[in-house]
C-alpha cells in the first residue's frame, strides 16, 4: 500500500518526465516522496508546476487521487492511450496509514463539509483544455481532497472527464459531485471500474491480468466518448 507520505511504486509506468514537470517529485529522506511545486534540479530550484504547452496532447490534464494505486493504474493507462500530464493531488497533511483511523477522519471532514489544504496547485490550469478527474470512491462520495481541487480550479470551459475505481459498491455521489461543481464545464460520461478494497486486505488490485482488462475497458469508453 502507498500511502501519500511514501514513494510510489518503482514500476510506475507514468511518463515522468510530465510528471515531474507537474509534481516536481523529489525523494525526501525516510523513502518519501515530496509532490510540492518546487522540483530540485542540482543547486537551482526551479518552479515545476507549469509545463510549457508544445503539442496537442499537451492540453490534456490526468488529474488524479489515490492511496492504494488503483485509481493511479487507470491514470496511466489514460496517459499511455491519450498522452497529456499527469498530476498527482495530495493533501497537504498525508491522511493517517491506519484504515479504521482514516474513515473516521473522512467521516468527519465529510459530515463537515471539511476540504483539506492540498500539497499543490495546477498554477496554470488555463492552459488545459481537457481535465481527466480520477478518485477511488471514499464513504460513497468523491474524497475531500478532490473536491478541494475542484473548489480551487476553475474547470469552466473545459471538456472534463471523470473516472473512478471503487471497492465493488460503485461512484456513489462522485460523478454528480462533479458535475455540480463544474456547471461550466462539458462533463463527459465517466469510467468506474472495480479496484482494491482495504478494509479486506485487497490494495491494489489492478496489476497484471487485471490490469490488462481494465485496459480493454478503458479503450472501449474513450473510443465511446471520442477521446
Ligand atoms: C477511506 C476509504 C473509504 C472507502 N469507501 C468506499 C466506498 O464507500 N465504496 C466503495 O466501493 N469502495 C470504497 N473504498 C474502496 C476504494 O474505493 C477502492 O479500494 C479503490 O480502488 C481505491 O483506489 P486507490 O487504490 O486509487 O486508492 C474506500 C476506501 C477507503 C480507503
Amino acid at each position: 500500500m502507498r500511502e501519500n507520505t511514501l514513494s510510489t511504486s518503482n514500476d510506475s509506468e507514468i511518463d515522468r518526465t510530465s510528471r515531474r514537470k507537474l509534481l516536481g517529485a523529489a525523494a525526501v529522506a525516510g523513502g518519501g516522496f515530496l509532490a510540492g511545486c518546487i522540483h530540485q534540479s542540482g543547486s537551482e530550484t526551479e518552479e515545476q508546476n507549469t509545463p510549457s504547452q508544445t503539442a496537442d496532447e499537451d492540453s490534456v490534464l490526468i488529474v488524479f487521487f489515490s492511496r492504494t494505486e488503483n485509481t493511479q493504474a487507470v491514470a496511466e493507462i489514460i496517459q499511455q492511450e491519450v498522452g497529456g500530464e499527469v498530476f498527482e493531488v495530495l493533501p497537504a497533511d498525508p491522511y493517517p496509514v491506519d484504515y479504521d483511523t482514516l474513515v473516521s477522519q473522512v467521516d468527519q471532514e465529510n459530515e463537515e463539509g471539511y476540504t483539506p489544504p492540498l500539497q499543490c496547485n495546477v498554477e496554470n490550469i488555463e492552459a488545459y483544455d481537457t481535465v481527466f478527474f480520477g478518485a477511488p470512491t471514499w464513504d460513497m462520495q468523491l474524497p475531500p481532497p478532490m473536491k478541494t481541487f475542484l473548489s480551487e480550479h476553475d474547470l469552466g470551459g473545459k471538456t472534463v472527464v471523470p473516472f473512478n475505481t471503487n471497492g465493488g459498491y460503485g461512484v456513489g455521489s462522485s460523478f454528480q459531485t462533479i458535475e455540480d461543481r463544474c456547471p461550466d464545464a462539458d462533463v463527459r460520461e465517466g469510467f468506474s471500474t472495480r479496484g482494491g478494497l482495504e478494509r479486506d486486505g485487497v490494495y491494489l488490485a489492478i496489476q497484471d491480468d487485471r490490469r490488462e482488462e481494465v485496459r480493454t475497458e478503458v479503450t472501449d469508453w474513450l473510443q465511446r466518448i471520442r477521446m
